[in-house]
């Protein structure tokens, strides 16, 4: 009986898919195709357009050339990444030359960081782009797309609205059933560390309002989603309006969030350091759904780096606040961002970097050799680092990352850890799911596991991954 009903509503949703094929060849839909660059903030984001797009009547479309719409939801933070905008912008050109030749119209849209730090400066290097639109601007999508398709000249939307922005967007769920979801809380920053774009690019901290994502949640976890990673640049900056008037902070929220039947995990990023509270590391011994997990970036083991980075805290106390942390949840996973190379970064910073890690032990870490983005202060600074000096930093201190990344992983293997299975794998019978820690972990299992948590014993580690077993009645359930 369940197999049939699956069966069935897989071919529904398979005509769907054709019937709406079929509209797009005969012109009475438009399609549009969608890449996101960047950060889960922009995962988010594209989402929400992808929601209003098909509001609007469109249908998503892997294929580039069958698109009326094309947006890439770009990223700044590292030069690698917005000059890659630029090089698949010279792609699509040729594919709207194509086009047009057909008789068919394509409006190029660039939203995201790169449309919000560069605005027309997109249209000067690449005239072929029809819309520039900022992550604040997403609630006009459609009728900027309307005026873009009817005008001859490139629009230019830069505006800073963040609330509107979350009103007017539409409702969530969208993909029914995905069991692991995002929820921006908090946009924005107000930190200004001396390399960063993000606080020109989203504009001041604004965390949204108790209410707003409250219901959020509950449509998320009616949809079917049981975790819930609550996103913010500042995550853990959050101050939300509660409706009594008074002023929520993270821990607060993550409180009114654990109330929610259905919701067995909830997780969040990124935090700052400075904004690391008591209450918050309260919640990881409290709450069983705060997930034992925390990305924590701490950039520079280095005080005279940290102080020239305007994080405005030492070394010291960031190990310091670690140890709060796990003497309130021992077990905690600890993930952080590196910059190496950062302006004037003497070995003896770099070394201590490396000190710093040995003493924290990391599950997980991200890694990046410093890349000068105009406009923020630190670019303007004279003792820049030569590119040789950062590459060899990078892999020396991701040497040792990887190791501990590893020491992690293996010592997972023998333990029994509940699973949040988020999806079948490409082999038939295998699933992929997430332990509490975050690790990605491989078993065999029925599909019908999907959106469930179920005790998996590891048995194997790789750096990145982990392999398991579910027990065998609970595997064929
Ligand atoms: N709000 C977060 C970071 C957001 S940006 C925080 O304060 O930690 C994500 C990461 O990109 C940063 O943690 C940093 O490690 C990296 N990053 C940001 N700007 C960079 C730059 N100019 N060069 C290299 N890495 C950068
Ligand atoms: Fe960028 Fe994070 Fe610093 Fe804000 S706190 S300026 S987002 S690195
Ligand atoms: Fe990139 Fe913007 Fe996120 S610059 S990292 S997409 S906030």
């Amino acid at each position: 009986m369940t197999e049939l009903t699956a069966h069935s509503s897989e071919q529904d949703a398979e005509s769907g898919a054709e019937r709406a094929a079929a509209r797009v060849r005969d012109g009475a839909t438009k399609a549009f195709y969608l890449k996101t660059f960047g950060c889960q903030m922009n995962v988010y984001d594209s989402e929400s357009m992808m929601d209003a797009l098909a509001a609007d009547g469109y249908v998503a479309t892997d294929a580039i050339e069958a698109a009326d719409l094309v947006i890439l939801n770009t990223c700044h933070i590292r030069e690698k990444a917005a000059e890659k905008v630029y090089s698949d912008l010279g792609r699509i050109r040729d594919i709207k030359s194509e086009r047009r030749k057909a008789g068919k119209g394509t409006v190029i849209t660039v939203a995201g960081c790169v449309a919000q730090a560069e605005g027309a400066e997109i249209v000067r290097r690449q005239p072929a782009v029809d819309l520039v639109v900022g992550p604040q601007s997403y609630h006009k999508l459609g009728d900027l797309i309307s005026r873009a398709a009817a005008s001859k000249t490139s629009i230019i939307e830069t505006e800073f609205a963040t609330p509107e922005k979350f009103e007017t967007l539409p409702d969530k769920p969208r993909k029914a059933g995905s069991p692991s979801a995002f929820l921006t809380v908090q946009e924005g920053c107000d930190k200004f560390c001396t390399f960063c774009v993000v606080p020109y690019t989203r504009g001041q901290e604004f965390s949204r309002p108790v209410a707003q994502i409250l219901s959020e949640a509950r449509r998320l976890t009616d949809g079917g989603a049981c975790e819930i990673t609550l996103l913010g640049q500042n995550v853990n900056a959050y101050h939300g309006a509660a409706s009594d008037g008074a002023q929520l902070s993270l821990a607060g929220l993550v409180t009114e969030l654990a109330k929610i039947d259905g919701l067995q995990r909830i997780r969040y990023m990124t935090s700052h350091p400075r904004d690391m509270d008591d209450d918050l590391i309260a919640a990881h011994r409290d709450i069983p759904q705060m997930m034992p997990y925390l990305h924590l970036p701490v950039q520079s083991g280095s005080d005279a780096v940290l102080a020239a980075m305007n994080r405005k805290h030492t070394a010291r106390e960031y190990i310091d606040l670690i140890a709060r942390v796990r003497a309130a949840r021992p077990d905690i996973a600890l993930s952080s961002d590196f910059i190496v190379g950062f302006p004037g970064e003497t070995d003896a910073d770099f070394e201590a970097t490396m000190a710093l890690v040995r003493e924290v032990q990391f599950a997980q870490s991200f890694s990046f050799k410093y890349s000068t983005r105009s406009g923020t202060p630190a670019a303007a600074l004279e003792n820049q680092v030569p590119e040789d000096v950062k590459s060899h930093r990078l892999l020396t201190l991701q040497a040792l990352l990887e190791n501990q990344q590893v020491a992690f992983n293996a010592a997972a293997v023998g333990r029994t850890l509940p699973v949040l299975f988020e999806r079948t794998g490409r082999e038939p019978g295998t699933l992929v799911g997430r332990t509490p820690y975050l690790q990605l972990i491989h078993a065999d299992g029925s599909p019908s596991l999907v959106g469930k948590t179920v005790p998996v014993t590891v048995t194997a580690y790789r750096q990145m991954s982990l392999t398991g077993s579910v027990d065998t009645v609970i595997a064929a359930a």
